[in-house]
């Protein structure tokens, strides 16, 4: 029985009574909740209300492994004003309130059969039906509200019925950090009532569904699940929890908590989790009409307002990305099966470990002699235990990964290498040998890819055979950890190499950009006159702690001069040099960092910094630097000034790259600043900011500071046609 006319969902109902809504999101590999969606979803809720034949209800999706998404984010972009937002999202509430009325007045009960990703307003879905079924499927199936990510709040009640159903606690903790939860875990919380394999999960779905409607004060979940809720709630720390947010004196102090862990996280730069904290407290403390009030008030606000906009265009710009070959032409990448890297030291060890534990791919780590392939084996095997004790992998899966990787202090098992990856030490001569030497062990197809931080790789590939074969691969450091790889194209890389690079880069769980050759690329570029700032600003004598301080506040995930002091100021001076020589005096560093690498000063590898370091870890600031570098520490300047002074040398730099094709788009200028270097994401990446402010206005205030402080604050041609123009750089 079927006259609905539906586009995006199938309507079913069985002879017991059960409707099946299964949503299908036409011309779509996923399930998202935009207007289309939510109209047919409201006419099966009117044909259910008005239908005295239909029981009860279940919501699945005839999508594979996906239930709901959550909202369409293109749509979500597109609103910008916050009135039309206040209205679409009232619709949504009254649909929602619908769904959960269905049960408490009708006497339908509505089961969610959730199978896949169940997010955002998918999750709020699920959260007003009066109860959840997912399938056991620990890689596919997962639930959260993700929206802070976004720059928002769960906006269709999810503040509201997440703390009533998993305890103020446990919610705020998803709300707040956007995580998502596996189906064993959303078990124990209490989130889903049960589990079971997703080829029966409808068939329960019904089942529960229809014993609900036929016996509502008896409808219990037969499963395990009771016990598991009943052992969860008896655990010490959820009645201590409990204790916590059952008295208005212990929930003042979960919210007082929750409100300065956040606030020290974000540093008041992200509106959205404060907004969502208010939403949840005001629903605790003054009932649920007013929670859902404040919920349409705050996220009206946040999905209009510059940190949203600026989270979701890099949210698009890496789904780009994921689809982005690196290059103009079809060239068809080379199927890469095993992979060497060249030295097995920091960077070749982590290299050699995402090879294996994301690409999946052999590897044979190359190395000076036998104490630096067990260096670089034991890094890889280190990696991967820590995953196991992590839980995030199983021994057996491990003891493959184990397989994947060899180590070798000769050439041999290189003829079928299809890609190397070199991490020797930062030497021209010693890059442009293993050059050489790779290319008399390797086949015509093999790919060198470099990943040099500084050296032009047409300077490496220079004397090479085969230079349509060499490619840029950086990757930062900790490897496994940063999101990004710069991958850097000469005149010479063949598209297919370079569309080999990109897609490994991609298997190794990468968000990759593709640059054009260049001292220094873009990253190493940008990050140079930033540097040196923090010099001159020292010489003027503002002190450590305030640069430091300053920029945290503006955004950045660690201060400059911690920066410094992590990455070596030996190989910060060492860049600095190379980079004056090829830009000249614009990129000068001032000459306090060569007289601390003299003072034998290299940062935290060697205990000399910046800071004071006691077994390892980090104190706080060595007074007795300023002596070396011939300052002293008495000025006091705004922070304001110093975030600016510092924010626009990179912006102005970056601005530059774009401008020398050094950057293929302003879209990978900004995602290399956030992923690479750790630009403030809510700032949307430097060239995002600069449209924010306004071209005109960074031309102003980049003149004003090169009348006081000389050409290095010059704006670049290309910021001052944008100023003319009026044009963004990202649209
Ligand atoms: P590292 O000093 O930790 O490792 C270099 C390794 O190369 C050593 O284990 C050494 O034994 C080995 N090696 C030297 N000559 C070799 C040869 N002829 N054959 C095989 N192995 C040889 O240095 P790290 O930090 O791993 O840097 C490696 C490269 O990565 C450098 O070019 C560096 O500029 C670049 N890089 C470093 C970053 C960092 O944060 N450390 C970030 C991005 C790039």
């Amino acid at each position: 029985m079927n006259d609905l006319n539906l586009t995006h969902i199938k309507f079913e109902v069985d002879g017991d009574g059960v409707a099946t809504l299964l949503l299908d999101c036409a011309d779509e590999h996923f399930n998202s909740l935009g207007p289309e969606l939510a109209t047919d979803l409201f006419a099966a809720i009117a044909r259910i209300e008005s239908d005295p034949d239909i029981k009860a209800v279940v919501i699945g999706s005839a999508k594979k492994d996906n239930f709901l998404s959550g909202a369409d984010i293109r749509w979500l972009q597109s609103l910008d004003d916050a009135t039309t937002a206040l209205e679409l999202l009232g619709e949504a509430h009254a649909g929602f309130m619908r769904v959960e009325k269905l049960t408490s007045d009708l006497g339908k009960p509505v089961v969610a059969a959730i199978h896949g990703a169940c997010l955002g307003g998918g999750m709020e879905l699920a959260l007003a039906c009066s109860m959840r079924i997912a399938s056991n499927d620990e890689k596919k199936t997962q639930l959260g509200q993700p929206e802070v990510q976004l720059g928002l709040i769960p906006g269709a009640g999810g503040t509201q019925r997440l703390p009533r159903l998993i305890g103020v606690a446990a919610a705020l903790d998803l709300i707040l950090t956007g995580r998502s939860i596996r189906p064993r875990r959303a078990m124990r919380m209490g989130l889903i009532d049960e589990a079971c394999p997703q080829e029966v999960l409808l068939e329960v779905a019904k089942k529960r569904a229809l014993e609900a409607a036929l016996n509502p004060t008896e409808a219990t979940v037969d499963s395990g699940n009771t016990i598991g809720r009943l052992r969860n709630f008896l655990a010490p720390s959820h009645l201590q929890q409990l204790a916590l947010e059952e008295n208005p004196v212990g929930r003042k102090v979960l919210f007082s908590k929750a409100e300065e862990k956040m606030l020290e996280q974000t540093k008041g730069n992200y509106p959205a989790p404060p907004a969502a904290l208010r939403a949840v407290k005001a629903g605790i403390e003054q009932g649920l009409d007013v929670g859902y009030e404040t919920e349409l008030q705050e996220f009206k606000d946040l999905v209009v307002s510059p940190e949203a906009k600026a989270l979701m265009s890099i949210f698009f710009a890496t789904q780009e990305l994921k689809r982005d070959s690196g290059i103009d032409s079809a060239a068809i990448p080379l199927a890469v099966r095993k992979t060497a890297v060249l030295g097995g030291g920091l960077m070749g060890g982590g290299i050699a470990t995402i090879n294996t534990t994301k690409a999946k791919v052999p590897t044979r780590i190359k190395e000076v002699d036998d104490a630096g392939v067990g260096r670089g084996l034991a890094y890889v095997s280190k990696a991967v235990n820590k995953q196991v004790k992590r839980r995030r992998l199983k021994p057996r899966a491990a003891a493959k990964m184990a397989h994947l990787v060899t180590g070798t202090t000769d050439w041999s098992g290189f003829g079928s290498v299809d890609l190397v990856i070199e991490a020797v030490f930062e030497d021209l001569e010693l890059k442009r040998s293993m050059v050489a030497q790779v290319e008399a062990a390797t086949g015509p197809k093999t790919v060198f890819a470099t990943n040099t931080s500084s050296i032009p790789i047409t300077l490496i590939a220079e004397g090479a055979s085969r230079p349509e074969n060499i490619i840029g691969m950086h990757y930062f450091s900790p490897v496994e950890k940063m999101p990004l790889l710069e991958i850097i194209v000469t005149d010479k890389t063949a598209d297919w190499v370079t569309a080999t690079a990109v897609a490994l880069g991609k298997r190794q769980g990468k968000t990759v950009i593709v640059v054009n050759d260049g001292t220094g690329f873009y990253t190493s570029r940008i990050i140079a006159p930033y540097m040196n700032e923090v010099g001159w600003l020292l010489e003027e004598g503002v002190s450590i702690q305030d640069i430091d301080a300053a920029m945290v506040d503006w955004g950045f995930p660690v201060g400059p001069v911690q920066l410094t002091d992590e990455v070596g100021i030996d190989v910060g001076a060492k860049v600095g040099k190379v980079m004056r020589q090829e830009f000249g005096d614009r990129l000068a560093a001032p000459a306090g960092f060569d007289k601390l690498v003299e003072d034998d000063r290299m940062g935290r590898k060697n205990g000399r910094g910046f800071y004071l370091y006691e077994d390892g870890e980090r104190k706080g600031v060595d007074e007795s630097v300023y002596a070396v570098i011939g300052s002293s520490p008495g000025t006091t300047m705004d922070s304001a000034e110093i975030q600016e002074r510092l924010a626009l040398q990179m912006i102005n730099e970056a601005a530059l790259c774009l401008q020398e094709g050094i950057l293929r788009s302003a879209r990978d200028g900004d995602i290399g600043a956030i992923f690479g270097l750790g630009f403030p994401p809510f700032r949307g990446g430097p060239f995002s900011y600069v449209d924010r402010l306004g071209a005109d206005t960074v031309v102003a205030k980049l003149g004003k500071l090169a009348d006081t402080h000389g050409d290095r604050y010059q704006p670049a041609a290309i910021l001052v046609e944008h100023a003319k123009s009026g044009e963004p750089f990202r649209r």
